[in-house]
């Protein structure tokens, strides 16, 4: 199957809406310092772009967590191929996700990490597709509401590809779906 893809968001509104967000989680944690736990693979950019703009003391862990194979519909099942360095418990804790899309993954990891006493636990994500939401999942911080679209960009993959892509674009398939 072949792909072509257009812009949706350009680089430079993604790294404004980022800068934006950052100041407000900085402002809401003020004198707090926080964890940002970034999702792999997806949420490797925004969380840099992310961490790098915040004015209070942050630390980074990784967690790598997934629902889909190489297609564009969510398997259900969630897998978690690496964990936490670090212990999260009594800690300002932020999840850094790319995209939420049926929120499966999401509403499973947040109750995994809850169980884990953090100090507070919260959710951001660059992303959001609301209506996609199979399961309920509270999000703190959207750097934006999009519609039913397959993307890419900004860390966001088809197949492994175009995580690479300075802004948000989207994925238009050409032919028959081949898996
Ligand atoms: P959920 O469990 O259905 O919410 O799936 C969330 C995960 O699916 C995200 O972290 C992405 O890895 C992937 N995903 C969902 N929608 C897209 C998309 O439009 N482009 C790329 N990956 C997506
Ligand atoms: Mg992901």
């Amino acid at each position: 199957m072949k792909e072509k893809i257009s812009i949706m968001i350009s680089e430079e509104r993604v790294d404004q809406r980022i800068a934006e967000l950052a100041k407000e989680i900085s402002a809401e944690l003020e004198g707090e310092s926080v964890v940002l736990i970034c999702i792999l693979k997806g949420s490797v950019f925004f969380t840099c772009e992310l961490a790098k703009r915040m004015t209070i003391p942050v630390t980074l862990d990784f967690m790598c967590v997934s629902s889909y194979g190489n297609g564009t519909k969510s398997s259900g099942i969630v897998r978690i191929s690496k964990d936490l360095d670090q212990s999260i418990e009594g800690k300002n804790v932020i999840v850094i996700e790319d995209i939420i899309d049926s929120g499966r993954t999401l509403s499973y990891l947040m109750e995994l990490l809850k169980a884990r006493k953090p100090k507070s636990l919260r959710l951001c994500t660059l992303l959001d597709k609301p209506d996609r939401r199979v399961i309920d999942v509270p999000v703190d911080y959207t750097g934006f509401e999009i519609e039913d679209k397959f993307v890419v960009g900004y860390g966001l993959d088809y197949a492994q590809k175009y995580r690479n892509l300075p802004y948000i674009g989207v994925v238009e398939f050409i032919g028959d779906e081949d898996e």
